[in-house]
């Protein structure tokens, strides 16, 4: 078993792979143009004849946050090691980049506090709910955890706040 960053063409692996996690609520579903556009962000583990058996991506919010979406290891290939390979490789990206707080939303905490993440109160993520669950359709229904590791962000980059922040004319000086 051994992961590496994803390319292109593991792009429609990567999405049959989520599409059939997604219909109970297990993943939030992606779109096979939302998976091209963001395939650098996504890390996949093979194994040892190098099939493609799961993936996981990293998406950075700025420095203050990233956090880890869609990981899934096909149910053939579970409990061999590959999905705790791929969230250690994911937090070794966001080392890479300096940021200090990797958040993600679950139903199976336990999976993740081996890897040092607490469930945390889902206002301290501001960006995570203004990146996906204010349009959810479970908003008012959600069963995920909302877990983070290391020290919350203070700052954030989405929200109505930043919106008109952006608004505002830069001056150049
Ligand atoms: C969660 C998942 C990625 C783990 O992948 P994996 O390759 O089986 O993980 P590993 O082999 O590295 O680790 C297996 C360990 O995780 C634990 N584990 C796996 N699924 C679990 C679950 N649903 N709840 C709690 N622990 C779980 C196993 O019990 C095992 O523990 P052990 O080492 O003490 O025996 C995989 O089960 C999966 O794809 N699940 C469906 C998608 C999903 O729920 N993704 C998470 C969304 S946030």
């Amino acid at each position: 078993m051994r992961v590496r960053k994803a390319r292109l063409p593991d792009a429609d692996a990567i999405h049959a792979l989520i599409r059939s996690l997604s219909y109970d609520g297990t993943l939030l579903p992606r779109s096979p143009a939302e998976i091209y556009e963001n395939v650098r962000d996504f890390t996949v583990a093979e194994d040892d004849a190098g099939r493609f058996v799961g993936c996981g991506a990293l998406h950075l919010y700025g420095p203050h946050l990233a956090e880890i979406r869609s990981i899934a290891v096909a149910p053939r290939a579970q409990k061999a090691g590959a999905g705790g390979l791929l969230v250690q490789a994911l937090l070794e990206e966001a080392s890479v980049h300096d940021v200090p707080c990797v958040c993600l939303f679950t139903r199976i905490p336990h999976f993740f506090e081996r890897f040092g993440f607490a469930a945390v109160e889902r206002a301290t993520i501001p960006d995570k709910i203004y990146k996906d669950c204010a349009n959810c359709p479970r908003l008012h229904a959600c069963d995920e955890i909302a877990m983070a590791r290391g020290p919350l962000p203070d700052t954030a980059v989405l929200g109505p706040a930043q919106v008109e922040e952006r608004l505002v004319p830069l001056q150049v000086p």
